[in-house]
């Protein structure tokens, strides 16, 4: 079992890092020297094109004690409810959507195999889009490995603590904190609470950034300090393992007679790394208005326009509300950007009912949504006192490609099939006599 107490992390994101498990394995002066320290092999990693630009490019050299390439043939493998951009099985419909949270499983389950598909948008073979996961495990993973040549995984526990065994190093991560693993790099994935539940977003598309701050200035949002790094750690084991890998949308397996987790020192740019969500800087407004959310952007995927995104993930923390004469909840709203949002724990603001912690909702292209009926009523006559809002944490993937639910989300008894009918109380007040009319509140409704 993980000692989730003595891992050891580096920080700042983005960094040029260094890290060695053994005295004097990284080779110094030159990534590729003719033997490297240990008899170990130099493997390099690139995330980014050869050729991309120096501030965006992305790579490592890995030092492990076997190359990558030593391993078999795979052979493909029941992906079960896994699914992958494009989505073709059902057709998206522009209707709401929402879900109650799926269950934990009853039988032994390892983080592959609880890998359920929500929904997913773009095509992971050009690289564009994203995918939207719910994991559920049970069973550690010890000697079975996974790897995802589709996209780089965010994962958001919501239930449970992961310890993410990575070429790079070992990653604690538990509810409230967010982490990323990039695209190909092996990992399996341990369960120091025995069980875990949580979402995943595969970006098929540009790694994940940091926002830009614009006149907000030099620090504030993310802050590069507090994202963590592992330090170099490896395995040196040799038995019966299987590695599994995410490729074009298919599940591929293959047997392994060493563990792949065997990196003793590694220098680059483009590693794991874990973010507590309770660390972030928090803007919003202190006059009026409820501010657009991209306030609350944590991370990042461009799409080719500038300031359109492949992926925004974005946070709805802790945080005071001051707004004065302002209806605070979120507006009524229809967005060219498709909106898909989960709940850790704690209640949102514009829906007090229903949408509960592991469960989510979609809000498609152009589809209306905004608070339901009560609060609207009970935020049209609130006190506007100043009010923190706290022990709550939603979150949102927003992509500006539709977000195509999968068959199982649509089908599934864990759809919440009345959920427009929270929009059903919301009244005509209009009165062409009356300038000032009421908001009436219906008290029962809203005291619920
Ligand atoms: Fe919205």
């Amino acid at each position: 079992m993980t000692d989730m107490d003595k891992l050891q992390y580096m920080h700042g994101f983005g960094n040029e890092f260094e890290t060695e498990a053994l005295p004097g394995a990284l080779p110094l002066g030159k990534f590729s020297p003719q033997r490297v320290p240990y008899g170990l092999y130099a493997e390099k990693f690139n995330s980014t094109a050869f050729t991309a630009p120096r501030s965006s490019n992305l790579r490592d050299w890995l030092y492990r004690i076997r190359p990558s390439a030593a391993q078999g043939d795979y052979r493909p493998m029941d992906s079960g409810l896994l699914r992958t951009g494009p989505i073709t099985e059902v057709a998206a419909p522009p209707n709401l959507m929402r879900w109650d949270p799926i269950e934990l499983p009853s039988n032994p389950t390892d983080f592959i195999d609880g890998l359920i598909t929500l929904a997913a948008n773009g095509d992971a073979a050009a690289q564009i889009g994203i995918g939207i996961h719910i994991y559920r495990a049970n069973r550690p993973m010890t000697d079975r490995f996974f790897c995802n040549a589709d996209g780089e995984l965010l994962i958001l526990p919501q239930l449970g603590r992961l310890a993410l065994h990575t070429e790079f190093g070992i990653l604690g991560v538990g509810p409230g904190e967010v982490c990323v693993i990039p695209r190909g790099i092996k990992f399996r994935v341990e369960l120091p609470d025995d069980e875990a539940r949580g979402y995943i977003c595969e970006n098929y598309g540009n790694s994940l950034g940091l926002p830009e701050r614009g006149p907000v200035g030099s620090t504030g949002y993310t802050n590069e300090r507090d994202f963590m790094y592992p330090v170099a750690a490896y395995e040196d084991r040799e038995g019966d393992f299987e590695l599994v890998t995410k490729f074009a949308g298919g599940l591929y397996a293959l047997d392994i007679d060493h563990s792949p987790l065997d990196v003793v020192a590694w220098t680059g740019n483009s590693a794991p790394y874990r973010y507590d969500l309770a660390r972030f800087n928090v803007i919003g407004t202190v006059s009026y208005d409820h501010p657009d959310p991209s306030i609350f952007t944590v991370l990042t995927s461009q799409s080719g326009i500038p300031g359109v995104a492949n992926l925004d993930f974005v946070i709805f923390p802790p945080r005071w509300m001051v707004a004065e004469d302002t209806f605070r909840p979120p507006w009524y709203h229809r967005n060219i950007m498709s909106e898909y949002m989960g709940l850790i724990r704690g209640f949102y603001d514009a829906k007090e009912e229903g949408f509960v912690p592991g469960g989510s909702s979609l809000h498609n292209c152009m589809s209306p949504h905004g608070p339901e009926a009560s609060v609207f009523e009970k935020a049209s006559n609130a006190e506007l006192s100043p009010e923190k809002y706290e022990n709550s944490l939603a979150f949102m993937f927003e992509s500006r490609y539709i977000i195509a639910p999968t068959k199982f989300a649509l089908e599934t008894e864990h759809r919440q099939l009345d959920y427009i009918e929270c929009y059903s109380g919301l009244k005509k007040y209009f009165d062409p006599e009356q300038p000032d009319v009421k908001i009436e509140t219906n008290q029962q409704e809203s005291e619920t």
